[in-house]
């Protein structure tokens, strides 16, 4: 299938046949979640990666019992940092100087200016700031999932504040904004499995100027 191709099979997948996903096509999800692009490259969140039975038992019920949760293979949660600030743009500044090879100091302009971005917006426009990474991160592995004809749903349907209690988000800095789950499609359970896509006509999607 190509791209396309494996866009149209994909659909958010309500109800899963727990069917393990091989090592292979995982490491391959992960690796296109790692590939998303974020604002500066900064990267503001962590992807946590569930495939403990006990640990998605006790995710369940603050993700209001959609069946996913537990008929996953994995669940990747992700979470932006809740306390971004000038400590993680200079680890950032040495990766970067470290990865090709540079000196830190000539980096001191880009450190500056994510530096300010941190300095002039509040907490709340930081938050929602990483947010939208963490959704291109999303993205990235839905897309991927599909390209690996692994099923998944994209979730915003829980409860942050249970989620982050659940996997001690808070003390690790962490706030848990969507999900996804990966895994096989149980096609007989799921009242969606043989559904048309419905999206809006081109026409009324794009303006073209
Ligand atoms: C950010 C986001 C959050 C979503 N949350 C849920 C969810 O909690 N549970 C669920 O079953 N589907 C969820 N969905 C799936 C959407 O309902 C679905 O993507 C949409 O209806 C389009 O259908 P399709 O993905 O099957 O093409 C979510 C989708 C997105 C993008």
């Amino acid at each position: 299938m190509n791209l396309i191709e494996s866009l149209e099979w994909r659909y958010a997948t309500k109800r899963m046949n727990g069917e393990q996903i091989p090592e292979e096509k995982m490491n391959n999800i992960l690796d296109a979640v790692q590939l998303a692009p974020s604002s500066y490259g900064l990267t503001p969140y962590t992807v946590i990666v569930v495939q403990d039975p006990t640990v998605k038992e006790k995710l369940s019920p603050q993700c209001y019992n959609q069946p996913q949760i537990k008929e996953s293979s994995a669940l990747l949660i992700f979470a932006p940092w809740k306390n971004i600030n000038d400590g993680h743009v200079d680890t950032y500044m040495q990766e970067i100087a470290t990865t090709r090879g540079i000196p830190v100091e000539a980096l001191v302009d880009l450190a500056n200016s994510i530096k300010g971005k941190i300095k002039s917006s509040t907490p709340e426009e930081l938050h929602v700031w990483a947010s939208k990474q963490a959704y291109i991160a999303l993205g990235f592995g839905l897309a991927a999932a599909a390209v690996e004809a692994i099923d998944s749903t994209p979730m915003e349907g829980f409860n942050p504040a249970g989620v982050n209690e659940a996997l001690g988000l808070e003390a690790k800095g962490l706030s848990a904004v969507c999900m996804l789950a990966l895994g096989y499609r149980d096609a007989p359970q799921d009242y969606l499995a043989n559904a048309k896509k419905v999206r809006r006509d081109k026409e009324k999607l794009f303006i073209t100027f």
